[in-house]
């Protein structure tokens, strides 16, 4: 059965699964290429304050919008990101302020995510409770994490005053780094689990495991790991700046993977790391 296209978050609002993700896309490409994304059927949009593209990526949403009124923003699910260096109430308030100025074409913001837990604990807290303002303020439709291990997880959902727990936690995910513990702690607290780097960078693409199960099925090796990491029930986000994968990469729903397939990929763990990884970022009690 195909998975599905869009998932229910804990906020009542749903996510469409497959999100096309623009860390390293040149902003100078990112409105014709979010526009023809969005022509060709992508309907999510991961973008953040450090890819300096987040107005160009809201240039191409409202461009593609403003085409034919009959689309509407609902329609289009729009993330950003704050980063370590604004962590804090007064910074995070102000890089919210920045994010939403940058997407005024689009009106709000519809994910929020802390980019990383790499700050102390009181600034994580303030981050969370200008976050949580922007939320009930109605500016930024859902808020949560990337890259917090299960440890951040345990300190912002003790908080004393929290109000709204994170929808998402946003962390490296492929075969070959499948972190079953920390899904499975995001699964037992209703955060929904977005895979970043599906394709493992691009570094696995020729991977001869996945090149002979994309033989098999007459599509791509980065159609099989989209296709796997649909198949784990994660939203999959992965980054292509060239057109031409644009339409293969979000063609991922029309074939099946057999059983000793997704098997075989799940054979392949190695604990890799394609990027960072802040997951072990120490909490203030672990640093000397
Ligand atoms: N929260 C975080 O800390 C964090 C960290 C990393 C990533 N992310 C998010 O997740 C997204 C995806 O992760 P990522 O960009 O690290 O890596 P990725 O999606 O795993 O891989 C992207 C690489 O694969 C190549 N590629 C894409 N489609 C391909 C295809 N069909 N065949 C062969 N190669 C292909 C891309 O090159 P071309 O562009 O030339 O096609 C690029 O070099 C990011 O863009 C970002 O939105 C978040």
């Amino acid at each position: 059965m195909a998975p599905a296209q869009s998932l229910l978050l804990n906020t009542g609002r749903r996510i469409p699964t497959v999100g096309l993700g623009v860390y390293k896309t040149p902003a100078e490409q990112c409105v014709s290429l979010v526009h023809e994304a969005l022509n060709l059927g992508y309907r999510h949009i991961d973008s953040a304050a450090l890819y300096y593209n987040e107005e160009e990526v809201c240039e191409g949403i409202s461009n593609w919008l403003a085409e034919d009124p009959s689309r509407k923003r609902e329609e289009v699910f729009y993330t950003t990101k704050i980063g370590d260096a604004f962590h804090g109430y007064d910074k995070t308030k102000n890089a919210i302020k920045v994010s939403l100025e940058k997407a005024k074409k689009i009106q709000y913001i519809d994910l929020i995510l802390i980019h990383s837990p790499q700050s102390d604990g009181d600034r994580r807290h303030g981050t969370w409770k200008a976050l949580e303002e922007a939320y009930e303020a109605g500016t930024v439709k859902n808020i949560g994490v990337s890259n917090y291990g299960i440890k951040h997880l345990k300190e912002l959902l003790a908080y004393p005053d929290l109000k709204v727990k994170p929808a998402i936690n946003q962390f490296e995910l492929h075969p070959w780094l499948q972190r079953p513990e920390l899904v499975g702690f995001c699964r037992q607290h209703d955060i929904a689990v977005e895979a970043y780097s599906p394709l493992a960078r691009g570094h696995k693409v020729a991977d001869p495991v996945v090149v002979k199960i994309a033989d098999k099925y007459n599509k791509t090796a980065a159609q099989i790991l989209i296709r796997w990491s649909l198949e784990q029930g994660f939203i999959t986000l992965p980054k292509t700046a060239n057109k031409a994968r644009l339409a293969p990469n979000l063609d991922v729903f029309s074939f099946d993977l057999a059983p000793e397939d997704l098997e075989t990929l799940n054979g392949l763990e190695e604990n890799y790391i394609s990027g960072w990884d802040p997951t072990t970022y120490p909490l203030d009690s672990e640093k000397s």
